[in-house]
């Protein structure tokens, strides 16, 4: 299994820490389960598990948009919450693309990517969305970074799958993240097109020194271009994985031989 990514510099230190965490949307039943991560500065982290499995949920928690139940989250030492002040000038160091994108269709797609540049614009301005020219230089930079020269004054409703989740990752590089969260990217794109959108973030990945943070699917693609995966079943964490020299690596464990691993997966998957 050869690797395709592009890793940006990986630093031996931590930009998201998970300590024993659980979480709950009611305060009885538990979705994410005694949860302990340590994501390094500059890694492409990916996090593979079945639907329902908290995939969503452990994103949320790094932005801060949901609170353990019990546990630390720290990013970047702190900790994330979006209705804390002291953490909202470090929210748009996190590029999050959640997983229905959240484009605005009936916009175009430069107005789309700008969106990424608000939390710079001043009160007055960013209300009328009314952007500085260097900005809209910067951002037409990104556009054709992620491959959509020529289609900055499209409305998004008329964008096939794949450059829809272009604009999204635009978007997001346009706020000048340090980390991107992307909530299943190519989930539903075909073969082909799911590399190239991988290729264009694992690009901007090693270009801008960003840690990047994917929740996936397809642990096969999950593998090719990540440092380290998490396996997540039913809340918990049952793996951490990675390929080195061509080996799959249990980084949690050291039980598994590469054939278990992906056994055990395909036989989860098809149930
Ligand atoms: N807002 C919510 N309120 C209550 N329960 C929720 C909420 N969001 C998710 N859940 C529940 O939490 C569990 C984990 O959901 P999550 O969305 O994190 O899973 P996922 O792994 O991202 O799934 P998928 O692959 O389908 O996107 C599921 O049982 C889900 O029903
Ligand atoms: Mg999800």
């Amino acid at each position: 299994m050869e690797k395709q990514k592009g890793s940006a510099s990986i630093s031996t230190l931590s930009i998201v820490q998970m300590n024993d965490v659980s979480a709950s949307y009611d305060s009885k039943d538990y979705v994410l389960k005694n949860i302990r991560l340590s994501i390094p500065r500059g890694a492409n982290y990916a996090i593979v598990g079945q639907s329902g499995s908290g995939k969503s949920t452990l994103l949320k928690l790094i932005n801060g948009m949901m609170h353990p139940s019990n546990g630390k989250v720290l990013v970047d030492y702190k900790v994330p919450n979006t209705s804390d002040r002291k953490f909202k000038p470090f929210m748009h160091k996190i590029g999050y693309i959640p997983q229905n994108l959240g484009l605005i269709k009936n916009s175009t797609v430069l107005e789309n990517i700008l969106i990424g540049a608000l939390p710079r614009v001043n009160g007055f301005n960013s209300f009328f969305k009314n952007f500085p020219d260097s900005e809209i230089k910067n951002a037409k930079k990104i556009l054709k970074q992620v491959g959509l020269q020529g289609k900055a004054e499209r409305k998004v409703y008329m964008l096939s799958g794949g450059e829809k989740r272009r604009v999204a990752i635009a978007r997001a590089l346009v706020q000048k993240p340090e980390i991107i969260l992307a909530d299943e990217i190519v989930s539903e794109l075909d073969h082909m097109t799911a590399r190239e959108i991988m290729d264009v973030l694992a690009e901007a990945q090693s270009t801008m020194n960003l840690t990047a943070i994917m929740v996936h699917h397809d642990l096969q693609l999950a593998l090719e271009y990540a440092d380290r995966v998490a396996v997540i079943k039913e809340g918990e964490k049952i793996l951490e994985i990675g390929v080195e020299a061509d080996r799959i690596v249990d980084f949690q464990t050291g039980n598994y031989t590469q054939k278990e691993i992906l056994e055990m997966f395909n036989t989860e998957s098809k149930e």
